[in-house]
C-alpha cells in the first residue's frame, strides 16, 4: 500500500500538551476536593472538553447541573490557555518537523485531526500551522472520537482516499478512531497503552517515511 496523506493528532502526538490539558483538569479536581491522578487522565485524552467534564465528575462521583458543568468546563479552558499562551516554537516534540519535513520532500499530504478548540492557537504559537494542508479541529466536528469523523473529514478535504491515509494518534480513542475509517493506525506513546494501534513508536525521534510500512 501506497500511503498518500499523514493525519496527525496534535496533543501529546506533536506537542506535549496533554501535560497542560492535565494540570488544568487537576486544579478543577483539587477545587471540587477529590483527587485526579495521571492515571486517570489517560482516559480523557483525546475526549472533547465536555466530555472529559463528565469523565472527571465521574471520577469524582460527582453529578452537577448543566449550567454548573459549562462554567467548569470554561474555567478548566481558562487555566488550559494560561499554559498553551507561553508556548513557543521549542515545544514541538522532538523529530516532528524532520520527519514532517521528510513527508513535504515525498510530496505526502499533511492533515491535522484533532478533537481541540485550540488547535489553531497552538499551531499557531508553535509556528507550525503553515505545514498543514488541510486542519480539522473540534469547532468542525460534531462526532467525538472513536467516531471516524475527524479523520474521514480531513482525508475528504484532501481528496485522498481513506486507505490511502495513515493516522499518528496518541490516545486509544483516537486509535480506534482511525480504525473505524478505515486508515492505518501509528501510535505515540507506550505501547501497553496503545496495543490496538497497527504499530507504536515512543515519538517522532528517527522516524522515517520507511517505517510506514505495514505487513
Ligand atoms: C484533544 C485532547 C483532549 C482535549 C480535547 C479538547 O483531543 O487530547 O484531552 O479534551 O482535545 O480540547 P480543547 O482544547 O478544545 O479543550
Ligand atoms: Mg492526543
Amino acid at each position: 500500500m501506497t500511503f498518500k496523506a499523514c493525519l496527525f493528532d496534535l496533543d501529546g502526538v506533536l506537542v506535549d500538551t496533554a501535560r497542560f490539558h492535565y494540570l488544568a483538569w487537576k486544579s478543577i479536581a483539587d477545587k471540587l476536593g477529590f483527587v485526579f491522578t495521571e492515571h486517570d487522565n489517560e482516559q480523557l485524552k483525546g475526549i472533547s472538553r465536555m466530555g472529559s467534564l463528565d469523565i472527571l465528575l465521574e471520577i469524582g462521583k460527582l453529578s452537577l447541573s448543566k449550567e454548573e458543568k459549562v462554567r467548569l468546563a470554561a474555567e478548566k479552558n481558562l487555566l488550559y490557555l494560561n499554559y498553551i499562551q507561553l508556548m513557543t516554537p521549542d515545544d514541538v516534540l522532538p523529530g516532528v518537523l524532520d520527519f514532517l519535513g521528510e513527508l513535504k520532500t515525498n510530496d505526502l499530504r499533511i492533515g491535522l485531526g484533532s478533537a481541540s478548540k485550540n488547535a489553531r492557537l497552538i499551531l499557531d504559537k508553535t509556528a507550525i500551522v503553515n505545514l498543514f494542508d488541510v486542519i480539522i479541529d473540534g469547532n468542525l466536528i460534531t462526532h467525538a472520537k472513536p467516531d471516524p469523523q475527524v479523520f474521514a473529514l480531513g482525508a475528504q478535504m484532501l481528496k485522498i482516499e481513506n486507505n490511502h491515509c495513515v493516522v499518528f494518534e496518541d490516545a486509544v480513542a483516537g486509535i480506534q478512531a482511525a480504525h473505524n475509517a478505515g486508515m492505518k493506525c501509528i501510535g505515540i506513546g507506550s505501547p501497553e497503552v496503545l496495543g490496538e494501534a497497527d504499530k507504536v513508536f515512543p515519538g517522532f525521534t528517527n522516524m522515517k517515511l520507511a517505517d510506514l510500512k505495514f505487513s
